[in-house]
């Protein structure tokens, strides 16, 4: 049967529920799936992000001692702030490919957040970058961005956050 099903580009474990992120295989394959066009260009994705985040929260730039003075306009052509973009994207990509193993990706949270924790980061700034996210998603993807798509992406930065917030309230 598995193998029946496989030639349709299923599997019979494409349903079962992943207790650690409470996702099933068919969600994590479409988050990744859906994730490659935007981890083949770090900078371009990481820019989208990060101005996005700045021109919704303007008063985040400040914590970014390289580039908190520069308009925001100027920022996309900035190679400190392009290396920093593209460091969030590589960040996200470590997360999206352990989705397969919660003990790795819940690792790599870990030192992500305690990092943050340390810079006084709070778990307010990242709920609403996580928003900002979402959106740019939604933008990039355009019809792909379905909403068992939404769904998918929602649970997994639910469950990735939820790890960060764990480590900042700690
Ligand atoms: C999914 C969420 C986030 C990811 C993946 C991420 C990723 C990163 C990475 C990879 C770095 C560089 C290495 C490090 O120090 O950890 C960094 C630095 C930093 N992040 Fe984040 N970050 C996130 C959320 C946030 C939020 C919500 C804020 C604040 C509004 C923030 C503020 C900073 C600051 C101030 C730095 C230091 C920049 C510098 O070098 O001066 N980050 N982040």
């Amino acid at each position: 049967m598995g193998t029946l099903l496989s030639l349709f580009g299923l599997s019979s474990n494409d349903n079962r529920i992943d207790e650690a992120t409470g996702l099933t295989d068919r969600q994590k394959k479409l988050v990744q799936n859906t994730w490659a066009p935007l981890r083949k260009d770090e900078v371009a994705s990481g820019v989208a992000v990060m101005t996005a985040f700045f021109k919704k929260y303007p008063e985040y730039q400040r914590y970014f001692t390289a580039f908190m003075d520069t308009p925001l306009n100027e920022l996309p052509a900035n190679k400190r702030f392009q290396a920093h973009c593209a460091s969030i994207i590589v960040a996200l990509n470590t997360v999206i490919d352990s989705l397969h193993d919660p003990g790795l990706m819940e690792a790599s949270l870990i030192g992500l957040a305690e990092r943050h924790k340390k810079r006084g980061q709070t778990k307010e700034e990242f709920e609403n970058l996580k928003e900002v996210v979402l959106d740019v998603l939604r933008q990039a993807l355009g019809r792909q961005y379905t909403p068992e798509v939404a769904e998918a992406w929602s649970k997994t930065l639910n469950a990735a956050f939820t790890k960060i917030y764990e480590v900042l309230a700690s």
